[in-house]
């Protein structure tokens, strides 16, 4: 159990890899304050002891809940060990089909909202002397890719948010990382018109994004893993529209 009396706050839990990352978290014994729209029943995770699992209901590109939410959330944790930014969405076409609403949305969601819970959280494990922040970033925060011309601006900008605020805080102990997943086999997809091609080797799972993000929380202290970028071994892009 290495992560017993730890607590971590988990945001995108109701599905795909925050999902995972709580289970696994749980697995090895540690608290977690899981947020999302959707309430997630703590049978989701079944096995693991009720106490350790709080499911906080909030809206994140909603920043006046996001603030009373999760401020309140962070406050009410006395020992916060690590923070897991895992929601988000992306929304692909071309620029012009993007209405203001659109990219607000999308840039609220994916990019600032990240901005703002870091902002709570930080000071409270600059206090302690310790903590990580493990944010989902992606492949497109790495190259640019057609039709992704908002979601490549939220994931690039979440590179350097979190290539400066890793200096920023090395001196207090608190460690910052980012995991840059290329496709994963999650409902991301669900409303969009492509998916990962059929074969195993075609996506990621979640489980091995969690896996990445566990590497990154078992360093030993005075350790950081600043990045991980992992893809699947065959990127192969299927479009819904078209049988096979
Ligand atoms: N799947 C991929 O291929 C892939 C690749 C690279 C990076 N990523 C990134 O990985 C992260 C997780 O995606 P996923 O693949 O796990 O997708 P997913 O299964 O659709 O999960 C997305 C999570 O984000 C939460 N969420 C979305 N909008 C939210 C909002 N406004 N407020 C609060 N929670 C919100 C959703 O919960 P509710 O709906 O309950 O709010 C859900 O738990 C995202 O940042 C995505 O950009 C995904």
């Amino acid at each position: 159990m290495p992560y017993k009396g730890k607590i971590f706050l988990v945001t995108g839990a109701s599905s795909g890899i925050g999902a995972a990352v709580v289970k696994l978290l749980l697995e090895d014994g540690a608290q977690v304050v899981a947020v999302s729209r959707r309430k997630i029943a703590a049978e989701n995770f079944s096995g693991r002891p009720r106490q350790n699992f709080q499911s906080i209901q909030c809206d994140l590109a909603d920043f006046g809940s996001l603030d009373d939410a999760v401020g309140r959330a962070i406050k009410n944790i006395a020992c916060l060990d690590g923070v897991v930014l895992c929601h988000g969405f992306g929304v692909f076409g071309s620029l012009e089909e993007f209405s203001v609403a659109r990219i607000k949305n999308q840039i609220d969601t994916n990019l600032t909202s990240i901005m703002l819970i870091s902002r709570l959280a930080i000071p409270i494990m600059k206090k302690r002397g310790r903590g990580d922040l493990v944010i989902i970033g992606s492949e497109s925060g790495l190259k640019g890719g057609k039709f992704g011309a908002v979601y490549c601006a939220a994931k690039f900008g979440l590179s350097g948010f979190v290539q400066a605020l890793r200096q920023e805080c090395a001196a207090s102990g608190v460690r910052v990382a980012i995991v840059n997943p290329g496709m994963v086999d999650t409902e991301f997809f669900d409303h969009l018109d492509f998916a990962p091609g059929e074969s195993r080797d075609n996506a990621l799972q979640a489980d091995d994004v969690a896996s990445a993000v566990k590497t990154i929380l078992d360093m030993p202290a005075g350790s950081v893993i600043d990045q991980i970028n992992l893809s699947p071994q065959k990127s192969v892009i299927r479009n819904k529209s078209q049988k096979s």
